[in-house]
């Protein structure tokens, strides 16, 4: 070393200055890290595993970013060119088999610990069910999310997810096109939906209210309206809501009782169904006989002047087969067919045609 005075080694006293000042800035960083509020309230059983495993994350990252940002600095400090030393050539270097030992093994390790914590946290949250759970069979496509369960053998379809609190439930998540993420942030839930493969995630909501469903997996133009909700409710309001969806025209997939009241198109239109979660028409659509404005979707007022029943049906089922010029593919739910009972289809074709073509019934 040429400049012993200015560039020599460190010296004692300076590593304690800079091991003193990675332990204030790391005890101040990790107590900031733990402060913050990263995630809304906890939802569901898992939610403190998961909250505990990020703590974790904290108290680890902090040290190292803290550790790496003041070596760097101190060197651009000490060792930084000054003016007159642009034509200079740093002293030779060796390599020091000593010091790449440790500073490959050091993260080696960390880094293995972490990863063993990580996948027996994950195992134990995948194994979780008790025989008997609840299964709820997720299916995402673009852009919708659909919810089917079995309640007393009856098959319930949704839009909107419902699920009684302090119940253990396990997710069967499936794609039937491109990868999605199925996501509750308040559940700490987060899981792929990969196509080919039924990916699961079990938990138990600890916490009655409505939370959102989002996708977490850029998958297409339609990727940031993929929300959808999911309903907390105490067992008995389930029991309540199971039985409606189980009997009668309620049912989504047509159980086809005559008991129930006749669906009201202009209703479905304008407000949709909040038992089954379908949107509404009118959300997206301008129809002036509802009232509403919208412009996502085409103006059905001009956009089915051409269309009979028939053809107004095949829209709302297989809205993906036609798409109106200047309008993307696949922005429109693609599962009404499944989540609107065929009363609730028929009468909401109806409304639709007669508001379309005037008087005609
Ligand atoms: Cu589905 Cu993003």
């Amino acid at each position: 070393m040429g400049e012993e005075t200015r560039r020599g080694p460190v010296t004692g006293r300076t590593w304690v200055m800079l091991v003193v000042v990675v332990l204030v800035a790391s005890a101040i960083g990790i107590a900031l890290g733990l402060a913050i509020d990263w995630f809304p309230a906890q939802g569901s059983t898992i939610a403190s595993k998961i909250d505990t495993f990020w703590d974790v994350l904290v108290i680890v990252s902090v040290p190292i970013f803290v550790g790496v940002a003041t070596i760097v600095l101190f060197s651009i400090w000490r060792w930084h060119m000054r003016p007159g030393e642009e034509e200079l050539d740093g002293p030779p270097t060796h390599g020091s088999t000593r010091l790449e030992v440790i500073w490959t093994a050091i993260p080696t390790i960390i880094i293995a610990a972490l990863c063993a914590y990580a996948t027996v946290l994950l195992l134990d949250i995948q194994d979780s069910p008790a025989r008997g759970t609840r299964v709820v069979n997720v299916v995402g496509q673009q852009f919708a999310w659909t919810f089917a369960t079995n309640e007393n053998g009856k098959r319930i379809l949704t839009n909107r997810l419902v699920l009684p609190k302090g119940e253990a439930v396990q997710f069967k998540v499936q794609s039937k096109d491109v990868i999605h993420d199925f996501w509750v942030p308040e559940w700490r839930l987060k899981v792929d939906a990969v196509p080919g493969i039924t990916t699961k995630y079990s938990l138990t909501p600890s916490k009655t209210g409505t939370f959102q469903v989002v996708c977490a997996e850029l998958c297409g133009l339609g990727h940031a309206f993929m929300r959808q909700f999911v309903t907390v409710v105490e067992p008995a309001a389930y029991a309540a809501w199971v039985a409606k969806q189980t009997s009668g025209a309620a049912a989504a997939g047509g159980a086809g009782g005559a008991s129930a009241a006749k669906p009201d198109g202009k209703q479905l239109f304008v407000a949709g169904n909040t038992q089954t979660g379908a949107t509404a028409c009118g959300s997206c659509h301008t129809l002036s006989a509802a009232g509403t404005t919208s412009q996502t979707g085409p103006n059905l007022d001009t956009a089915l002047k051409q269309d009979d029943a028939a053809g107004i049906r095949e829209m709302i089922v297989s809205p993906g087969k036609e798409i109106a010029k200047g309008y993307g593919a696949n922005i429109m739910p693609p599962n009404y067919g499944q989540t609107l009972s065929p009363q609730e289809l028929a009468a909401l074709v109806t409304y639709i045609d007669k508001s379309v073509h005037g008087g005609k019934q």
